[in-house]
């Protein structure tokens, strides 16, 4: 299997895959209408390694105009940057999600479509998902949803959205049950107090997780 924790690895196959596109898991077709109930029109949307998915896209053709795409590959930025340049109120940057340049309190929503999953993939992997969700809590507004989208079945995932640096409200949806493929969309609401709590707990968190290499 390849390695979708390096971030080597998807360089190199976005430079592989320049001119095509790919959404991993869902498309918005069927996350579509869950995005709706959770956000209005001026939303401020943070896209978390938004790889060459048509996604953001398709959020911003249907009115989703304040969308910034983030994603650890250089070559994958540059063109999807091209890819868009007729939409000017979305934009493109490599960045890391462990190392989010953002301010606090920013956004109304926060995608990750199986990037988590591809963390999980890699080394130190559950100290890295915990880095990346205090940066994806310290970037959401009160009232804020990050939204992961992955094939991880709830025993693997809920874990990562309840180390005691977060205070958010989590729940989870089921798309496709009844199939042999089933993909789960967790919801994790902010809560208030969060930024105090990730504060005062976080060294705590990283100590255990770097400690006991739990991956
Ligand atoms: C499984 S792909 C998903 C791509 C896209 N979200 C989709 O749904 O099609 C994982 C993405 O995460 C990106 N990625 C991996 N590690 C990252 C990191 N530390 N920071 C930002 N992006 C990262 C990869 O470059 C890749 O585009």
């Amino acid at each position: 299997m390849p390695n979708y924790g390096d971030p080597e690895y998807w360089e190199k196959r976005y430079e592989e895959q320049k001119g095509k596109t790919y959404d991993w898991l869902e498309d918005y077709e069927s996350l579509g209408s869950i995005i709706k109930q959770l956000i209005s029109p001026d939303a401020n949307i943070l896209i978390l390694g938004c790889g060459n998915a048509e996604l953001s896209e398709e959020m911003y053709n249907d009115g989703f105009t304040h969308i910034n795409n983030i994603d650890i590959s250089t070559a994958v930025i540059q063109q999807m940057k091209d890819r868009n340049a007729d939409k000017p109120t979305m934009t493109w940057t490599v960045m890391n999600v462990m190392d989010i340049k953002f301010p606090n309190n920013h956004f109304d929503l926060a995608i990750d479509k199986s990037t988590i999953d591809a963390l999980l993939c890699g080394d130190d992997a559950f100290i890295n998902v915990a880095k990346m969700t205090k940066e994806v809590q310290r970037v959401l507004k009160i009232g804020g949803v990050y939204m992961a989208i992955s094939y991880g079945i709830p025993d693997t995932r809920l874990e990562h959205f309840n180390w005691k640096h977060l205070h958010w409200e989590v729940s989870y949806q089921t798309i496709n049950p009844e199939t042999d493929n089933p993909h789960y969309v967790y919801l994790c609401r902010k809560k208030q107090g969060a930024d105090e709590i990730s504060e005062g707990n976080w060294e705590e968190v990283e100590l255990s997780l770097t400690e006991n290499k739990t991956e």
